[in-house]
Parts: structure tokens; C-alpha cells; sequence
């Protein structure tokens, strides 16, 4: 297959800035990682920018190069790392707070997470109302306040030398809320901001900031946020790329492989119940039942996604969907996740599944973080704005264009980012038809 690929890709030299709205669990593993793998302390499992390979050509050919030596990624060494919280603790504070990393590796990449101080955040208690800290922008309206954001990024940008800037959200689970009026286009937005709407949550005042400066955005947890008309319409005029929402990264990662081959199988589903416990503050504000219900949504959409029971009603017209978040503090980062998975086969006759995954969050989310970031900033010198739907590997709930239906299934996914990178490049696009091979 031929392919019209833009190799017009802009070199990735120079600094590139991540700026993380959250400096909690997530955010401090990725970048505590990034200094460790630098450093030589640590490999980056789980990274597909850092690890994974791309197959070009047929495969008689033997080319499958690294990726990051397929299209040009922004070096390891090259990132610099800034970011907004509600607490005053710095990354090195905060990591050791989360106690994911064992101390003893804290310890060796102290002195470059002590230097990340969180600037003081956009936050509404009416949005997160399990926390309360003291670092925060208190003055004006909502637009002030993305002004406010604007010129720290723009203080960022100088301080820390960064040529390009990237934006991903690590922070917490906002309450959930549907669009209305005042996010149906730019204009009644940007009034909105003005008029401090209270439906403007403070994850859409970053993003408004970030766009506004012409910094890509990535949304990790399931906050409304860009997707709306009126910020995929800036993404679009401001030539930004953008993608969210919700990184997919434990149970709901074991659902997108499950599904899709008992699917593949015409095996039928009568219930799928999952539950976890775990005890970080990801935990604690997901105990709050307006941030569960935005968990929930992002966790619910996934099945019915993937089985289609529009058009496969005998096998899964009547599936039973259950989600449970438990919080449970002696966990602490190490959730715990239980699926029960009823099924049917041949003539209906029942069986089960079962599973347990002793998982850890922030370990499993790091690296997609870092990935997000690099590839946000290649979409970026690549010329691509708006809505980045090869990025779906990445999230439980993927943005796509109005009316189209996210595709959830974690292999057409992978496919479709190692497709666009050939795409990027000018290579043939891998269908896994073959025929040529029995020619
Ligand atoms: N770890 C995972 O596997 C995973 C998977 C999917 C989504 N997520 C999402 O990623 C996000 C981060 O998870 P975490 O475990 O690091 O949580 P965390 O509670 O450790 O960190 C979130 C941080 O965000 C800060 N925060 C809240 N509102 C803010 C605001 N308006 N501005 C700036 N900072 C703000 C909090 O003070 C906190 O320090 C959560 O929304 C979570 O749901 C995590």
C-alpha cells in the first residue's frame, strides 16, 4: 500500500519542557524515572517510545527498527520537568510522600526533584473536594487566573531554556460534569472565563492557557477538559495537537486485551464485575462519589465499545456491568483489582473467569506519561493539530472526532500508532494481508 507520508518532521534539538498541572504519585514516578534512567539506575519497562520497535517493509525484509530511531524523539537528557499543586512540597517531598520509590533510589535523584517546585495552582474545591492546600492562585476571574498560567508558562519557558513545551495533566480526578452551553464554542468560553462560569472546571483553565500558548495538552485523568467544542476548536486554530483522557493503565488495560479476544472467539459475556482497592490520594478523591462517577464513565464506556452488542445482541445484549473503586489506605499505591467475568459458550453453557492483578499504579502509568509526552511533541513538529486519535493506546476513554466511535481495542490501537509513525516517515502502511507472500 502506498502511502502519502509528511516527512517534513522539524528536528527535535534543543530542550523540551514538560509542564505537569499535579505533582503527586503519577507525575513524581515519571519524572523521578526519567533522572533514574538517565542516570543509569533504572531501564524504562513499559515506555513503547524507549523500548519498542516498528516493522517496515515486508517481512521477508528484516527491518524493524527502534522507534525512537524511526522518527525523531526528544532525548531523555533533553527533557526539563516544571508544574502546578495545591501543596507546596517539591517532587523529591511529594515522591517521598507517595511512597512508590523505595528512598534509597529517591535518595540518588534527590537533588534534581528537590529543584521542582510546584507554582501555585488554578484550583475550585467545588471540583476536587477531598483536598484543600495552600498553593493557590487566589486573585480574579478565571480568565485572570489563565493568564496567570499563561505567563508562568511563558517564565517557564525562559528559565528553563526549553525550546518546545509539552502539557500533561497528572492531577486529580475532577467531579464529573457534561458539556454545556458555555463549552459549545470559543467565543462563549472565553465570556465564560470572564463571567468566572462555575462550569469552567479549573483542568479547562489549563488547557485554555496551554493552547493559548501554542503548548500541546494531554489529559491522564478522566476530566472533562479539551473534550469540548470550544477547545478542540482552539487546539485547531492554534495548531496544537491534543489527546486524553484517562491513562489505561491497570484494569482497564486487562479489559482492552480480554474483551477483544473473547469477542474475536463469538464467546457470549453475561457479566464482567470489577473492583479494586487501593490507598494513594488518587484513592481518597476517588472516594468522593462526583469524582467516582467521572472514573466511572471513562471505566464503563470501554466494554460496550469493544463487544458492540448492537450488532452481536445474543452474545452480550444483557451483560452486566459493574465498576467499584475501594479506598483502602494500607495499600497505599500497590491497588489491587479483582475481575469476575462470566461467560457462555457453545449452546450457551456457562463458564468463568477470574482476575487478580497485584498491580502498582503510578509504575504502570510513568512510563505512559513519558511516551505521551514525547510523541505530543513530535505530533507537534510533525504539523498535526487537534484531536490525536493514534494516541488512543494510551487512555481508557480516546478522544475522537464528534460522531466517530473510539477505538478501544489495545492491538487496533497499537496498529494504528505504528501505522501513523510509518505514515509520518513515507513508509508503506502494514495491513497484515500477506498475500504477496503466496504469490
Ligand atoms: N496511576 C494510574 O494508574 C492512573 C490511571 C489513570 C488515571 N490516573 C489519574 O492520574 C491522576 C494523577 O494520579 P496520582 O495517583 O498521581 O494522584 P495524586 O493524588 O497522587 O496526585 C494528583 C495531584 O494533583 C494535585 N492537584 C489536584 N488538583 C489540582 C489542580 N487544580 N492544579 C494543580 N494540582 C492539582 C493534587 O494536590 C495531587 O498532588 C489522577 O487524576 C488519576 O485518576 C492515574
Amino acid at each position: 500500500m502506498s502511502t502519502t507520508g509528511n516527512t517534513r518532521i522539524a528536528p527535535a534539538g534543543g530542550k523540551l519542557g514538560v509542564l505537569i498541572p499535579g505533582i503527586g504519585a503519577v507525575s513524581t514516578t515519571f519524572m523521578a524515572g526519567v533522572e533514574a534512567v538517565k542516570r543509569g539506575l533504572g531501564q524504562p519497562i513499559g515506555s513503547l517510545t524507549q523500548l519498542g520497535t516498528v516493522r517496515l517493509g515486508k517481512r521477508t525484509e528484516g527491518r524493524s527498527p527502534k522507534i525512537k530511531d524511526f522518527v525523531p524523539l526528544a532525548n531523555l537528557e533533553d527533557l526539563v520537568f516544571g508544574g502546578w499543586d495545591i501543596f507546596n512540597d517539591t517532587a523529591y517531598e511529594s515522591a517521598v510522600h507517595a511512597a512508590v520509590l523505595e528512598s534509597a533510589l529517591l535518595e540518588k535523584v534527590r537533588e534534581p526533584l528537590s529543584a521542582i517546585k510546584p507554582m501555585r495552582a488554578v484550583f475550585d474545591p467545588e471540583y476536587v473536594r477531598r483536598l484543600n492546600g495552600p498553593n493557590v492562585k487566589t486573585d480574579g476571574s478565571k480568565m485572570d487566573k489563565a493568564e496567570m498560567l499563561m505567563e508562568d508558562i511563558r517564565q517557564f519557558r525562559e528559565s528553563s531554556g526549553a525550546e518546545r513545551l509539552v502539557m500533561i495533566w497528572c492531577g486529580s480526578t475532577e467531579v464529573f460534569h457534561k458539556p454545556v452551553a458555555v463549552h459549545q464554542n470559543l467565543k462563549d468560553f472565553e465570556c465564560g472565563l470572564q463571567k468566572n462560569d462555575p462550569d469552567i472546571a479549573p483542568s479547562q483553565i489549563y488547557a485554555y492557557a496551554a493552547l493559548k500558548s501554542g503548548v500541546p495538552y494531554a489529559n491522564g485523568a478522566p476530566n472533562l477538559t479539551t473534550d469540548t467544542p470550544a477547545l478542540i476548536e482552539l487546539a485547531r486554530d492554534r495548531q496544537v495537537p491534543i489527546c486524553g483522557k484517562d491513562f489505561k493503565t491497570g484494569q482497564t488495560f486487562m479489559k482492552t486485551l480480554v474483551a477483544p479476544g473473547l469477542k474475536a472467539r463469538m464467546l457470549g459475556m453475561s457479566g464482567w464485575f470489577s473492583t479494586n482497592i487501593l490507598g494513594n490520594r488518587d484513592g481518597e478523591v476517588l472516594e468522593d462519589p462526583g469524582s467516582f462517577k467521572s472514573k466511572e464513565e471513562t471505566k464503563l464506556s470501554v466494554l460496550q465499545q469493544i463487544l458492540q452488542p448492537e450488532l452481536y445482541p445474543m452474545l452480550y445484549k444483557d451483560l452486566y456491568h459493574a465498576v467499584r473503586i475501594n479506598y483502602y489506605p494500607p495499600r497505599g499505591d500497590a491497588k489491587e483489582g479483582w475481575d469476575n467475568i462470566d461467560i457462555f459458550g457453545w449452546l450457551g453453557y456457562p463458564m468463568q473467569i477470574k482476575i487478580n492483578f497485584l498491580c502498582r499504579d503510578s509504575i504502570l502509568a510513568a512510563p505512559l506519561v513519558l511516551d505521551l509526552v514525547l510523541f505530543l511533541d513530535l505530533a507537534q513538529r510533525s504539523g498535526m493539530k487537534g484531536i490525536q486519535e493514534w494516541l488512543s493506546f494510551y487512555f481508557k476513554a480516546p478522544m475522537t472526532a464528534p460522531g466517530l466511535y473510539p477505538e478501544h481495542d489495545v492491538f487496533i490501537q497499537l496498529m494504528k500508532l505504528k501505522n501513523t509513525l510509518r505514515w509520518m516517515r513515507g513508509e508503506d502502511l502494514i495491513t497484515h494481508l500477506g498475500l504477496e507472500y503466496y504469490d
